[in-house]
């Protein structure tokens, strides 16, 4: 990190031992013999922001799962992100898929039918349209939200979508219940169409998202963890990084790699 960025150095409150626990190595909070254990430097959320757009800078679709305990900062992280990103020219549209609360959590104009901003196109560039529930019966589609998100796209317009709360596109058993939500996943990559989505917990999930994606992990349950080192889908080291984490920080596995052991963190709101 360059001292310019000037993020603040966080390291490990040292604790006196505890002789009955056997500390874990790199675990937050654990104590080595020698020297203490110490976390590595907290970064800034704009150096991996940049590492998991490089694909638009190609006009390629991106693919990522922000994923954490409720309340672990994964709403504030996309709207960093899609800040970053529109300040940077990188996406023309996103549709934000967002009923979760009585008021919008996103900024962006209002729409309960996706295909609206067809009707009533945008006047100006970047742009955010939000998709809400118009009353207690209705839910706007995520299915009809992918397939416009892909129209888009298409008709090479650099589209996103985001899904606030996955499930919303899945089956109780975590398969893709919107047929093109799951194709937007598949094949967004070459249509410059890309998604987001947020999920608390890590299980449950289709392979064709979980594959092919960045996963950008916020704070996990320990039961989160496990799930995650018994699938091999992280190592121990990074399911201790996992729990250790502060509200707003993250870890990164990029699309194709590994974590690395960095952990980043989201300017509050
Ligand atoms: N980067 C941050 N720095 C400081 N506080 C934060 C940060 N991110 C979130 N918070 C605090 O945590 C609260 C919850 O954050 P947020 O809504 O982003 O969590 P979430 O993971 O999306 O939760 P949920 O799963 O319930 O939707 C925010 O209202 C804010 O007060
Ligand atoms: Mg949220």
């Amino acid at each position: 990190m360059r001292p310019s960025e000037g993020a603040p150095v966080q390291t490990v409150p040292l604790v006196p031992p505890d002789p009955f626990v056997q500390a874990q190595p790199g675990a937050r909070g654990a104590v080595a013999s020698s020297p203490p254990a110490r976390r590595r430097a907290v970064q800034p959320a704009r150096i991996a922001w940049e590492r998991i757009s490089a694909p638009l800078r190609e006009r390629l679709g991106t693919r990522i799962l922000f994923i954490g305990i409720t309340g672990s900062g994964k709403t504030t992280g996309v709207k960093d992100y899609l800040a970053f990103l529109q300040a940077r020219g990188l996406i023309e549209i996103t549709i934000i898929h967002d009923v979760k609360k009585p008021t919008p959590q996103y900024p962006g104009r209002v729409l309960y039918d996706a295909r609206g901003i067809f009707i009533d196109p945008p006047d100006k560039y970047p742009a955010t349209c939000v998709l809400r529930k118009r009353n207690l019966d209705h839910m706007p589609s995520v299915d009809g939200a992918a397939r416009v998100v892909m129209e888009m796209g298409y008709s090479d317009v650099t589209a996103c979508l985001v899904i606030d709360e996955f499930q919303r596109a899945l089956t109780d058993g975590g398969k893709f219940e919107s047929a093109q939500t799951r194709k937007l996943f598949c094949e967004g990559l070459g249509l410059h169409a890309s998604v987001i989505a947020t999920k608390q917990m890590p299980q449950l999930m289709p392979t064709e998202a979980t594959g092919q994606s960045a996963k950008v992990y916020f704070k996990a349950t320990r039961e989160g963890v496990n799930y995650l080192i018994d699938d091999r889908k992280i190592s121990r080291e990074h399911g201790d990084a996992l729990l250790g984490l502060d509200v707003g920080e993250f870890t990164l596995v990029p699309e194709e790699g590994d974590f690395d052991g960095e952990i980043f963190r989201v300017p509050a709101p």
